[in-house]
């Protein structure tokens, strides 16, 4: 008995959800081609995304290279962090994510431990020497744009900025589908605020009860996202917010909600960026809970560490709500010393003086002035302690990353809009999607290949693809097999012409999830249709 993986995986080959890569050669594992109905799945399911985070949030989105620079990676902490344990057998060299046992399963010989890179190395430059890496997340390219990002949202905090694009892993890959990949697809946003200002919209969002498994627990518990925030199971509102716009989209996308959790990391799976992250899993017949989403709290890592490696500051200048009186240390030029020893290229050992970082400030100072290099000796100047009222202080933003992993939730969605009937002792296969990332939204028939039907359902499927709406021509067999192929690829509406249809402009259209079939008027099918497909 086949389950509902390997059912998928055939009707996904059959119908063009998805293939094997490089499948004539051998094919390679960790690959697999999105074909023509699961690239318009993925089309949809991104939009869908779109919708949410740029529309609905006010996000902003922008696109960078996968190619990344060594300093890049080596700042983030990927280069040395970014690591997978694994097993390797003595005898064979097979490879294994632990546990596996003591021994190999497929020689029996003995297993090591070790340590891999999970980053694909590459080169940038036919000369260089460092390596440069395919990118493992789209977030770092966010990172590194803040200042322009910052600039672009006038200077407010909270905004947000989303990448939707290839990562790359070079992960162990065992025969699991789209489930992991070495090239796969994301949706990230990066979410940058302020800790110590009022999170905006989470009344929005307070009521949302969702299902959480807290790290210190067995078992998952039902909570409102306020109750889970004033219990402090999740630690702040920010990161409950996106653990509830997570679950809306999910649901709205058609993850079956009873098979649905958030479950939070323990300390030791936290990634080295994170110090808190819950995972938005779904549950699969066969491989049991799977992450799709992760919603971390990456604080100041990132901005952080870019700030030192590159010696750009990824801070901001907050506007205190009060000024306060702080103590500072500055650098005191003496005038009298310095007007005597530098005259008139005093202004210049000055200006020099003031633009230094008092806490380096220490002995005597060299400086060029026109090329030629003097020294300013310690008594020029003073470091001195103050007391000064500011109203501006630097703060480096925290963050919160929602990071989604496309190919894992489409293959979620075809799992648990997987049903089967059975019609005249034939077994069929029906998804459900949901009308908005359905491939196909109606099929379009003539009840028979003669009499001018065929020629009045090309006019029909031609008015639907002007209003915007994908359809699927179809003429060939019994119009209960059209129906049949239909359902297996989830299209939610299906027209067809008969004879009726040239005498009283109707047709029937036909309900997937009902099977019910109504007449309905050729004329304002288009807005009809519209309507119910936008009903989702
Ligand atoms: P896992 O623990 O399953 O390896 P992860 O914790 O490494 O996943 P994240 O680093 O949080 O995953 O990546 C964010 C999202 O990207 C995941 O929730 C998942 O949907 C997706 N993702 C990560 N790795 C892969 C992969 N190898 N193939 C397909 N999707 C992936
Ligand atoms: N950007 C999140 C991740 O790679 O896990």
């Amino acid at each position: 008995m086949r389950d509902i993986y390997e059912k998928l995986v055939r009707l996904a080959k059959r119908r063009g959800f998805f293939y094997p890569s490089f499948e004539i050669y051998g094919g390679a594992s960790g690959f697999q081609d999105w074909g023509p109905l699961g690239c318009s799945i993925k089309t949809n399911l991104e939009n869908l995304w779109r919708n949410c985070y740029i529309h609905q949030e006010g996000m902003a989105e922008i696109e960078c290279p996968t190619l990344t620079p060594y300093k890049v990676l080596k700042a983030s902490g990927h280069v040395d962090k970014f690591l997978d344990e694994r097993l390797k057998c003595r005898k064979c060299g097979r490879q294994w994510r632990p546990p596996a046992g003591e021994r190999c399963p497929e020689c029996g010989g003995k297993l090591i431990s070790f340590t891999a890179g999970l980053m694909f190395e590459t080169k940038i430059g036919r000369d260089v020497e460092e390596p440069a890496y395919l990118r493992p997340e789209t977030a770092q390219g966010i990172f590194l744009n803040f200042l322009n990002l910052y600039r672009h949202f006038r200077k407010h905090l909270p905004f947000g900025v989303c990448q939707i694009g290839k990562s790359y892993r070079n992960e162990l890959s065992p025969r699991k589908a789209v489930l992991r990949l070495k090239e796969f697809s994301m949706m990230e946003a990066e979410v940058f605020f302020d800790p110590n200002e009022e999170w905006p919209n989470f009344d929005k969002q307070k009521q949302k009860e969702i299902t959480l498994l807290p790290s210190s627990e067995k078992h998952p518990v039902r909570l409102s996202l306020e109750k889970a925030v004033d219990t402090k199971i999740i630690s702040s509102k920010p990161l409950a917010y996106y653990l509830g716009i997570t679950h809306d989209f999910l649901l709205d996308a058609g993850i079956d909600p009873s098979k649905m959790r958030f479950r939070q990391h323990r300390k030791e799976e936290l990634a080295h960026y994170a110090k808190e992250c819950w995972d938005a899993e779904a549950y699969s017949d066969r491989f049991g809970w799977v992450e799709l989403v992760g919603i971390a709290n990456r604080t100041t890592h990132d901005l952080k560490l870019h700030s030192q490696a590159s010696g750009t500051e990824l801070s901001v200048e907050k506007v205190l709500k009060k000024p306060k009186i702080v103590e500072v240390l500055k650098i005191q030029p003496q005038m009298g010393k310095i007007g005597s020893l530098f005259k008139e290229k005093s202004r210049e050992v000055k200006a020099f003086l003031e633009e230094l970082d008092p806490e380096k400030a220490a002995g005597d100072l060299k400086i060029k002035i026109e090329n030629e290099e003097y020294t300013i000796s310690s008594d020029c100047y003073k470091v001195v302690r103050t007391r000064e009222k500011v109203d501006h202080e630097k703060i480096f933003p925290h963050v919160i990353e929602p990071s989604y992993g496309t190919d894992r939730i489409i293959y979620l969605l075809l799992e648990h809009a997987y049903r089967e009937t059975e019609k005249k002792g034939e077994r069929y296969s029906i998804l459900g999607l949901k009308p908005l990332i359905a491939p196909v939204k109606v099929g379009v028939f003539p009840l028979i290949r003669k009499d001018g039907l065929p020629e009045l359902a090309r006019t029909l499927d031609k008015k639907l693809k002007e209003k915007g709406v994908t359809t699927c021509y179809d003429e060939a067999g019994s119009i209960g097999k059209r129906y049949a192929r239909m359902d297996e690829i989830g299209t939610p509406f299906c027209v067809t012409v008969d004879y009726q249809s040239l005498e009283d402009d109707t047709v029937t259209l036909r309900d997937r999830d009902t099977t019910k079939q109504v007449r309905i008027k050729i004329k304002g099918i288009g807005n009809y249709l519209k309507k119910e497909l936008d009903r989702n």
